[in-house]
């Protein structure tokens, strides 16, 4: 028995100084320590010797194994503790490890703060204010009355009959007006919400609204400021064209349009075969408007404009279906 013990020892001793990887650890330990493991069941065996001899190899038998234990810590600490356990969870220390994935800005974020940058360039402040907005401020200011027929083309989400969801940034132009005095160079990045829903339209999107009023301000100054902004936000060489429109809240009004980035100008399904692309609405602050907030229009004009940050990112990024902006999905979101 003694010898059976010895010879066990040297040779789980031999066994243990072989093992070269962590993994190799567990299995050792349950061939020799476990509870089916070869030490346990020699030491079974001391039933059978004689009770003179009993206490001294069990004492002999319980020092052996304590020793192999102590020797089983010391190889797993030679490894390392994180290596031996995680080779008794049956992991794999040499896989490489999992990246952390870098955050981004959402493409209609980036977008956004580009815009917002060129304005502030040209020495625009910003302003924010309210998502759910006054009827006065989104409609009756801009020479909107009630029942007038521009309103239907809003598709206002109404929270009672004096509240709603802005429908347009350009309330931000009154608010503004009515709290400070001109000269003002303010732009207004927000959300605006309308009741509409298609592969170019979503429930909500984003508009950037701008307007400058000062003595003397013409129609050339926007146009000037407009095709730098257009110039930077697009290629310098970009193709501009004004085509009239109306709005209630300018007079002038007009569309602007910039040459089709897809196809050149030379006509494709993005520009309808027209070669052009209406980016934004602008014109100059109708008189109506500045005698909302107590301006007298013979001595202020200004220009105002407004446009829409996801269509913005559409064009910039080839992108054909609006939707995509809001599914959150991270192989879209990732290519930004
Ligand atoms: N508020 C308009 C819209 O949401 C956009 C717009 C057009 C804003 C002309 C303006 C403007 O300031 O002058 O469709």
């Amino acid at each position: 028995m003694e010898e059976d013990l010895r010879r066990l020892h040297s040779e789980a001793h031999e066994a243990l100084a072989a093992i070269r990887a962590p993994q190799d650890l567990e299995p050792f330990r349950v061939k020799y320590l476990g509870r089916k493991g070869r030490f346990t069941l020699l030491m079974r065996q001391l039933g059978q010797v004689s009770a003179e001899e009993r206490p001294r190899l069990g004492k002999l038998a319980n020092d052996l194994k304590v020793a192999l234990d102590e020797a089983l810590v010391l190889k797993e600490a030679e490894f390392g503790a994180g290596a031996a356990k995680a080779a008794r969870a049956g992991e794999d220390l040499t896989l490489p490890g999992r990246r952390q994935p870098f955050g981004r800005l959402h493409p209609v974020t980036q977008v956004m703060n580009e815009v917002c940058a060129i304005f502030e360039g040209l020495g625009f402040a910003v302003a924010e204010g309210p998502d759910v907005e006054t009827d006065f401020y989104n409609f009756e200011a801009l020479n909107i009355p009630p029942h007038h027929p521009a309103r239907a083309m809003h598709d206002t989400f109404y929270v009672n009959d004096t509240l709603l969801l802005r429908t347009h940034t350009s309330p931000m132009q009154v608010r503004t007006m009515q709290r400070e005095r001109p000269p003002l160079r303010m732009i207004a990045p927000g959300k605006v919400y309308r009741c509409d829903s298609d592969i170019t339209h979503t429930p909500m999107f984003h508009q950037v609204e701008g307007f400058l009023v000062d003595r003397k301000v013409s129609f050339a100054d926007l146009k000037g400021v407009l095709a730098l902004f257009i110039g930077k936000m697009f290629d310098p060489k970009t193709a501009i064209r004004f085509r009239p429109s109306f709005f209630p809240f300018t007079e002038p009004s007009a569309e602007v349009d910039i040459g089709c980035v897809i196809c050149g100008g030379s006509g494709c399904r993005v520009c309808k075969h027209t070669g052009w692309l209406e980016i934004l609405g602008a014109g100059m602050i109708d008189p109506e408007v500045f005698k909302k907030v107590g301006y007298d229009p013979e001595e202020y004009t200004g220009f105002a404009f407004g446009l829409g940050i996801e269509r913005i990112a559409m064009l910039k990024f080839g992108i054909t279906d609006i939707r995509l902006f809001y599914e959150n999905d991270l192989r879209f979101l990732a290519q930004f």
